[in-house]
């Protein structure tokens, strides 16, 4: 990634500015109305949301100076037993296509061309088999938006085309039963399934289980009644009521690779991981998007990582906007961030060329600013709590 800065001034003309923050008020005016407050839109009065954002400015990377190097900082990461170039991936995003005609694709494509890993979210507009065909040799997670007990026939055969189609590790997010109470969204009458292109069912309607389902039920195919068909979706992945710690059992019997838990919060949530034998877990509050009035994300970091810091595989995400963040919370203890609203302001902004330029931004930044503080590589023994100082700012 040092090549984005080596090249300095010579950096190819940008699709749009390498300011990280200001990505997000370019996109803005570059959106419909329905995908701003989507996109943009948070729980209730977005306390959460704040709170992501402000409890990074609360560490500093204390710089050390001297320290003799000879190249770059690696940015190299171990992770389910694969070494990867960069320690950051797509954080699962639905809908892609509300923000650029190709959505999944372009991203699927940039991550690939980038050596990020890309994860597939259960509300995607495209099919996982295209997916999976546009992110060709990349690597690529499945992450499941999990339908009740009763529909454990439809999981399976989510887990069974995720797998036929390269999909390495499993990401079961555990903060969205229902979606959270967003104004923003609410006001707009947006609902991803219920739009008239049923924009959020790609995975569904392409599942010959959740197509036999629905004809069992309402007598008809998909085709005939997508409105009907986008209901039957989404009251199947969003089913209202959460699982038990009991059922992850199902998923295990279903999944032969990792497994990684996504919006755990608690130090008792990191722990019930641990004793499951979960071989991740995702600590995020969703970017603020499902329950209002609680912790910073990177606050809860720094207590599970405490807790069960050496015994299971942190990755973080929620709040993440520049290469810093990314390096305060490997600091912190986490193994590997996803980046989440910035690469759908670049999709707005530049399709796949403008998720490519901002995956390349946050890591040229990321590079940078090791250099400069005296850290060689992103492994614990350089990046770890000792390189932070903590203010009440
Ligand atoms: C999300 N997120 C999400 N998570 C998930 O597990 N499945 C999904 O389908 C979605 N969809 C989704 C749509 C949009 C528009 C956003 C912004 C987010 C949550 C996502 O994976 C991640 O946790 C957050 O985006 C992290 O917060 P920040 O850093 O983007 O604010």
């Amino acid at each position: 990634m040092s090549d984005v800065y080596g090249r300095g001034l010579n950096y190819e003309r940008p699709p749009f500015t390498f300011q990280s923050n200001e990505w997000e008020g370019l996109a803005r005016n570059r959106m419909s109305q329905e995908a701003l407050g989507y996109v943009c839109g948070n729980a209730s009065t977005g306390e959460t949301y704040e709170k992501n954002r402000k409890a990074f400015k609360k560490w500093s990377i204390v710089p050390n100076r001297l320290v003799k190097t000879t190249s770059y900082p690696s940015l190299k990461i171990n992770l389910f037993g694969r070494e990867l170039p960069s320690p950051v991936a797509t954080a699962p995003v639905g809908v892609l296509r509300i923000f650029n005609p190709d959505g999944e694709i372009a991203v699927a494509k940039a991550a690939a061309r980038e050596q990020i890993p890309y994860i597939y979210s259960s509300a995607a507009a495209t099919a996982m088999e295209d997916v999976a065909k546009a992110n060709g040799d990349g690597v690529r997670w499945f992450q499941l938006y999990w339908p009740a007990n009763e529909y454990n026939d439809i999981t399976a055969s989510l887990l069974k085309r995720a797998k036929a189609n390269g999909f390495s590790a499993l990401f079961v997010t555990l903060d969205t039963y229902k979606l959270g109470w967003r104004p923003s969204d609410l006001n707009n009458g947006y609902n991803p399934f219920l739009r008239s292109d049923s924009i959020g069912t790609a995975l569904g309607f392409s599942d010959p289980v959740f197509r036999s389902h629905f004809k069992a039920k309402h007598g008809k195919e998909v085709e005939e009644d997508l409105h009907d068909a986008a209901s039957e979706w989404a009251s199947i992945i969003f089913p209202g009521f959460s699982h038990g710690w009991e059922d992850i059992a199902f998923l295990r019997e279903h999944w032969d690779g990792p497994i990684v838990l996504k919006g755990i919060q608690s130090v008792q949530d990191a722990k019930h991981a641990v004793e499951l034998g979960i071989e991740g877990i995702v600590v995020s509050n969703h970017g603020g998007r499902q329950q209002d009035g609680g912790p910073a994300s990177l606050d809860c970091l720094v207590k599970i990582v405490k807790a069960v810091g050496n015994k299971i595989d942190i990755i973080f995400d929620s709040g993440v906007r520049c290469g810093a963040d990314i390096a305060k919370a490997m600091a912190i203890g986490a193994k590997m961030v996803l980046i989440g609203r910035p690469y759908v302001y670049g999709l707005v902004l530049g399709g796949e060329e403008g998720v490519k330029h901002v995956l390349r931004s946050l890591l040229g930044d990321l590079t940078m600013n090791l250099h400069l503080a005296g850290i060689p590589s992103v492994s614990q023994k350089d990046l770890n709590v000792d390189s932070l100082e903590y203010s009440d700012y």
